[in-house]
């Protein structure tokens, strides 16, 4: 017999499936020749447990709780580099050295800028748009306006003048798309600061009142940003990969992987959180009652930033986030009563057996907001913020899927069908 092969006995017939093991020794069956086989499917609603890749890009082990990029712990990325540095080594593979970092930078502010038609479709939302929805479709448009290269026109290997293009035009969008909500005098990029430094003036410099950036705020941004940069095949990546394995080019896929993060059970949880907490606040922080109503089944209401898929520890971004979020409120002297919501929500959840038996701790989601409302950044541009940080996550999936002829294949599920099989075609008289 085989040794690196499964064997799966289908009335009375062995079949020899064959294992593939990962580089950090995690071992998966390959189905891939299941169905030729043996004419099975296999079946698993939400992709609990289904690998629908090979990837080199961040490993995950969510019961130990390890999260790395490239091979660099994610903790370590977040102490010492510039989210530009994550950037370039999520693209390449490779920490940029000094050179290549500012070439990097050069081209980041090159292309800070959007083509001034493209200004003119802000005046056309409602005023109340969702900076999502603005998002989503700005950079969708970017296609319009800026042709995207080829891989193989690509100066650094894994950057290209589309990749950054998209990286430093979002940011752009983002920040214009807060001030045209706020009616404010659109606030164009500085050739002279870094990225998240950039966004920060955008979002907040007025022309009758400087905005003074605080370097403990740039550094809280940067982190964040670090944090959120990739989380290998959840549902906003695998959607990027999705669309783009139909053959549809960088622009429109990260555009649908924008719309994919927006939902409450993955990038828009951070704002929900922050009603949560308002709410447990304005209601005379009844714990308990929230507590209760999570753990009732019938409720339908659920603790938001609480609970990952894969995480079943404490997520190691919350460790870096929490930390930062004391940090930040530390050194610039504010108090947000939702910090002593949070903590002691937290608190209360840890000793709480529903909580403990199921694995649910606080996600990447349950302190960032904190952080953002320090810095002045309203509640409906939290998940823009997590989509920043996203992109050059979403951009190196895409890429390397199709580099890879194995998961370029068009993406395409089965199903097991359990409706009617056949019915009796009835004119319409004869209906009802
Ligand atoms: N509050 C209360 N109960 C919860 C919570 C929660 N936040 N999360 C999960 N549970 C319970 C479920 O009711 C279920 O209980 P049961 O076994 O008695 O039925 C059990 O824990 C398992 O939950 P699932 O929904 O099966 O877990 P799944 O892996 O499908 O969902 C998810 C993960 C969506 C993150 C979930 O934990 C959740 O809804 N959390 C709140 C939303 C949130 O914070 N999302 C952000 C995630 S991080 C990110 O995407 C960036």
């Amino acid at each position: 017999m085989p040794n690196n092969t499964a064997q799966l006995t289908i009335d009375n017939i062995t079949y020899q499936l064959p294992i593939v093991e990962s580089t950090a020794g995690e071992r998966a069956i390959d189905i891939r020749g299941l169905l030729r086989e043996t004419g099975f499917i296999t079946l698993d609603s939400g992709f609990m447990n289904t690998g629908s890749c090979l990837s080199q890009i961040t490993f995950l082990d969510g019961e130990k709780g390890i999260l790395k990029y490239r091979g660099y712990d994610i903790a370590v990325l977040a102490e010492k580099c510039s989210f530009v540095e994550v950037a370039y080594l999520l693209l390449t593979g490779e920490l940029p050295n000094q050179s290549e970092l500012e070439q990097f930078q050069h081209d980041m502010t090159r292309y800070s800028l959007i083509h001034e038609d493209m200004i003119h479709f802000f005046d056309h939302f409602p005023p109340k748009a969702a900076p999502m929805s603005i998002l989503s479709s700005m950079i969708g448009t970017l296609h319009d306006f800026y042709p995207e290269m080829d891989l193989d026109q690509d100066p650094y290997g894994g950057i290209t003048t589309t990749t950054a293009r998209l990286l430093s035009k979002a940011r752009t969008i983002a920040a214009f798309s807060y001030k045209k909500n706020m009616g404010h005098p659109l606030v164009y990029p500085r050739g002279d600061i870094g990225y998240c430094a950039n966004f920060l003036h955008m979002m907040f410099d007025r022309p009758n009142l400087p905005y003074e950036l605080n370097p403990v705020l740039v550094s809280a941004l940067n982190k964040l940003l670090i944090l959120h940069a990739d989380h290998e095949q959840n549902c906003s990546t695998s959607t990027v990969r999705l669309v783009g394995s139909a053959g549809v080019r960088l622009y429109p896929s990260i555009s649908a992987g924008v719309s994919a993060l927006w939902g409450p059970l993955h990038g828009g949880a951070n704002a929900a959180v922050m009603k949560m907490l308002e709410r447990i606040l304005a209601d005379g922080k009844d714990y308990e009652k929230y507590i209760s109503m999570a753990k009732d089944p019938n409720s339908g209401y659920r603790l938001t930033g609480f609970g990952h898929r894969v995480y079943k520890t404490y997520d190691p971004r919350a460790t870096i986030i929490k930390k930062t979020c004391h940090e930040v409120l530390n050194t610039s002297k504010i108090s947000d009563p939702l910090l002593e919501v949070a903590l002691k929500l937290e608190e209360l959840v840890s000793n709480d057996e529903y909580f403990i038996e199921r694995n649910l701790y606080p996600n990447v989601d349950f302190y960032s907001g904190i952080i953002y409302r320090a810095m002045g950044i309203p509640t409906n541009m939290f998940t823009v913020m997590f989509a920043l940080g996203r992109l050059p996550g979403w951009i190196a999936h895409w890429q390397e899927m199709n580099q890879d002829k194995d998961s370029s294949r068009i993406g395409r599920p089965r199903q097991v069908y359990n409706g009617i099989v056949e019915r009796p075609f009835k004119e319409i008289v004869d209906r009802y």
